[in-house]
């Protein structure tokens, strides 16, 4: 198994996956297209084995404001035949250890129990609009204390 970023030609699997697991929501697959498609700064990785895309994570730019205040870990996912080996453990490790990303403010909106293993903490701001009461929002690195709602890409609006 290797871990790298996408090549352009990896995108058409990376959406495969997307589908394969998040079968009942077209949601991610249109984040991460229109992300790409409306140039914002995505970072992202694959995890490849025999040609095929099992695993993907990507990061997106979080705002205060107008101005950038972290990265969104969102989405993580791993090719159902493959779930529960290790796989999304090791690709969000991997990410975690990577310049851009281990110098910065990592949020999440994941489930605690999972993501509490590498190093995230609930938080209680800033406030996470998606989420009621920040339950199953987490972050790394975050020294926040004043009270604001933490800004997407426009892109994660359901129709945005
Ligand atoms: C969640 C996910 C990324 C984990 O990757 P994985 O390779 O299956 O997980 P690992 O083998 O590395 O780790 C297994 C742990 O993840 C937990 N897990 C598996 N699926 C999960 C899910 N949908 N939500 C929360 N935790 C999950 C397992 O309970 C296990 O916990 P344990 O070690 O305490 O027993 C993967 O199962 C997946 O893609 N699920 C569908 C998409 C999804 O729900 N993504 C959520 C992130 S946005």
């Amino acid at each position: 198994m290797k871990i790298r970023k996408p090549t352009p030609d990896d995108y058409t699997k990376v959406f495969a996956l997307l589908r394969q697991a998040f079968p009942r929501s077209t949601y991610e697959v249109q984040l991460i297209e229109k992300l790409h498609n409306n140039g914002k700064i995505v970072h992202e990785w694959v995890c490849i084995h025999q040609n095929t895309v099992i695993a993907f994570i990507a990061f997106s730019h979080a705002f205060d404001g107008a101005k950038v205040c972290g990265l969104h870990l969102a989405p993580l996912a791993v090719k159902p035949q493959v779930q529960n080996q290790g796989i999304g453990s090791e690709l969000l490790r991997f990410a975690l250890r990577q310049e851009v990303i281990k110098e910065n403010t990592i949020f999440v909106l994941g489930n605690p129990k999972f993501y509490r293993k590498f190093g995230f903490e609930p938080c209680a701001l800033p406030l996470c609009p998606f989420d009621k009461n920040n339950a199953h929002f987490l972050s790394i690195r975050n020294t926040t204390s004043r009270q604001y709602t933490v800004g997407y890409e426009r892109e994660f609006k359901i129709g945005g």
